[in-house]
C-alpha cells in the first residue's frame, strides 16, 4: 500500500514508522519545515522510546519519507491519512477543527485514482462528513471515500500500542475502503489484534467514549483518595482490592495529581460540547472535568499544608513536570497549575524532568530549572513528586535528604513506600495512604 500521513506529530510520525514497518511505502508530510528538515536527517522532534531507531529503519529501507508538500505523496497513494492536530478551540472547548478541514482541502487538490481518506486525529462526530463535504466541494470529480480510524496510542509507549493493539476501529461502509484498510491491516491482525468495523459516526464517538470513560476512572479514584485521607484508609488497596473484579480492571486507578496531557483535558470538554449540541448532557462527564481541574491547583495547597500552610519564600522542588513519564510533552500538565498555585503562594521553585524542561520552559516562567534531581532537592524545603519516571524511583535518598534543608517529600504519584520512608527520618506525605 502506498501510504501518505498529513501531520508528523505524535501520531502521525509514529503511525507513518509503523506502516513503513508493516511494509507499506509511506510518506509523511508537515507544512511544519522544520521539523521536516530534521527529519530528513532523522532527528526525532519528539522523545519518545524507540522511534528513532523505527524510522531509521524505516529511511534506510527506501519505505519512509518526509514531505513538506502533499502533492507528490497523496497523488501516488491509496490511503491518506490525517493526523493533524485538534486542540480545544480557544474560548468555547470545542474541538478546533480548522487544521482538520484546511488538510481535507488540501487533499483534495492533489486526488488522482481512488484513494481512502481516513482522519485519525481525534474528531467530533459528524467531522467525516464535514471533510467529505470539502473534498467533494474543491474537486468534484474526485473518487474517495472518507473513513474515520481513531488512534489509542499512549504517548511513552506509542510503539508498543501501535504494534499490538487492543483493537483496531475503523469506521466506513464503503466496501472498497474497508478492502483498503483491512490490507493496510492486515499485519496486525495476523497478531490477533481485532479489526472492528463499524458506521462511521460510530467510530468517532468510540475515541471519545473511550477517552471520557478513562478520565472518568482516573477520577473516580482520585475522590477515592482523597476520602481515604480522611478515614485512615489506603488507595492503593482500594485499587488493588476492585481492580481485581475482572468487570473493572486494574488499569488506570492510580491515584494522584490529576490527569493532563495532550487528550483527555480537551477531549472530555469536546465530549461534552458535542452532546450539548445534540441536546444531551453528559452529567458524569462533566463532573469529571470539574473535579480534574480543581485537583491540579488543590495539589498546591496540599503542598502547603504539609509545610504548615505559609509557604512565602520557602523553597519547594519539584520531580517530574510532563503529564506523565516518558514523554516530554508538557500539554495540560498537572505540574502547570501546581507550579503557578505554588508561586501565587510566594513559594520559590526548582524544577527538574528528565525530558520536559525544554516544553516546560515555554509554559512555566519564573522557576529555577536544575539539571538533576540533586541540584534540585539541594536546600529545598520540600521535595515534590509529580511525575513518576523511573529515574525518580531509585535516587539516593540519604544524599536528597542531607542536601535539604528540611527532610520533606510530598510523593504525589505514591512511588516510595511510607515506611521506609519514615525509616529514613522523612516527613512523608503522599496520596490516599495513611500518613
Ligand atoms: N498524542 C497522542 O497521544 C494522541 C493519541 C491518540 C490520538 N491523538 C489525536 O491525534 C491527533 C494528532 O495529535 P498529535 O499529538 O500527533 O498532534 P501534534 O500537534 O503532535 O502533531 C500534529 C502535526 O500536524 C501538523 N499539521 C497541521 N496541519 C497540517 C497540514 N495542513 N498539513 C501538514 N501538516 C499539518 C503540525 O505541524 C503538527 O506537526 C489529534 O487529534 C489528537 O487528539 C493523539
Amino acid at each position: 500500500m502506498r501510504i501518505a500521513m498529513i501531520g508528523s506529530g505524535y501520531v502521525g510520525l509514529v503511525s507513518g514508522a509503523c506502516f513503513a514497518d508493516f511494509g507499506h511505502d509511506v510518506t509523511c508530510i508537515d507544512k511544519d519545515a522544520d521539523k521536516i528538515a530534521a527529519l530528513k536527517r532523522c532527528e526525532i522532534p519528539i522523545f519518545e522510546p524507540d522511534l528513532e531507531q523505527l524510522v531509521r529503519g524505516g529511511m534506510s529501507s527506501g519505505r519512509l519519507k518526509f514531505e513538506k508538500d502533499l502533492a507528490g505523496g497523496v497523488s501516488d497513494a491509496d490511503a491518506v491519512f490525517i493526523a493533524v492536530g485538534t486542540p480545544s478551540r480557544r474560548g468555547d472547548g470545542h474541538a478546533d477543527l480548522s487544521y482538520v478541514h484546511a488538510a481535507a482541502r488540501e487533499i483534495a487538490a492533489h486526488l488522482r485514482d481512488f484513494t481512502v481518506i481516513i482522519t485519525k486525529s481525534t474528531v467530533p462526530v459528524g467531522t467525516g462528513d464535514e471533510v467529505e463535504r470539502i473534498v467533494r466541494e474543491a474537486n468534484g470529480n474526485a473518487d474517495f471515500a472518507v473513513v474515520s480510524n481513531p488512534e489509542f496510542l499512549r504517548e511513552g509507549a506509542a510503539i508498543r500500542d501501535f504494534q499490538h493493539p487492543d483493537r483496531i476501529v475503523v469506521g466506513t461502509e464503503d466496501e472498497r475502503a474497508r478492502k483498503v484498510l483491512g490490507d493496510i491491516y492486515r499485519p496486525l491482525y495476523l497478531n490477533q489484534a481485532p479489526i472492528m468495523y463499524t458506521k462511521r459516526r460510530t467510530a468517532e464517538l468510540i475515541k471519545y467514549a473511550a477517552n471520557a470513560f478513562l478520565a472518568t476512572k482516573i477520577t473516580f479514584i482520585n475522590e477515592m483518595a482523597d476520602l481515604a485521607e480522611q478515614v485512615g484508609a489506603n488507595v492503593q488497596e482500594i485499587a488493588r482490592g476492585i481492580g481485581l473484579d475482572n468487570r473493572i480492571g486494574s488499569k488506570f486507578l492510580h491515584a494522584g495529581a490529576g490527569y493532563g496531557g495532550s487528550c483527555f483535558p480537551k477531549d472530555t470538554r469536546a465530549l461534552v460540547k458535542t452532546a450539548l449540541d445534540y441536546g444531551v448532557q453528559l452529567r458524569i462527564v462533566e463532573a469529571t472535568l470539574t473535579a480534574n481541574d480543581n485537583r491540579k491547583r488543590a495539589m498546591a495547597r496540599k503542598v502547603a499544608n504539609v509545610l504548615g500552610g505559609d509557604i512565602r519564600g520557602k523553597t519547594i522542588a519539584i520531580l517530574g513536570l510532563t503529564f506523565k513519564p516518558d514523554t516530554d510533552d508538557m500539554r495540560e500538565a498537572p505540574s502547570i497549575p501546581m507550579i503557578t498555585g505554588l508561586l501565587d503562594l510566594g513559594a520559590k521553585v526548582k524544577a527538574h524532568d528528565p525530558a520536559g524542561m525544554e516544553q516546560a520552559k515555554k509554559e512555566l516562567t519564573g522557576i529555577e530549572y536544575c539539571d538533576d534531581p540533586y541540584a534540585c532537592a539541594c536546600n529545598a524545603d520540600a521535595l515534590v513528586i509529580v511525575t513518576e519516571w523511573r529515574q525518580f524511583r531509585a535516587l539516593d535518598l540519604e544524599r536528597i535528604k542531607a542536601s535539604m534543608i528540611a527532610p520533606v517529600i510530598v510523593d504525589l504519584r505514591n512511588i516510595y513506600r511510607p515506611e521506609d520512608m519514615w525509616a529514613l527520618g522523612f516527613k512523608y506525605e503522599s496520596i490516599g495512604r495513611p500518613n
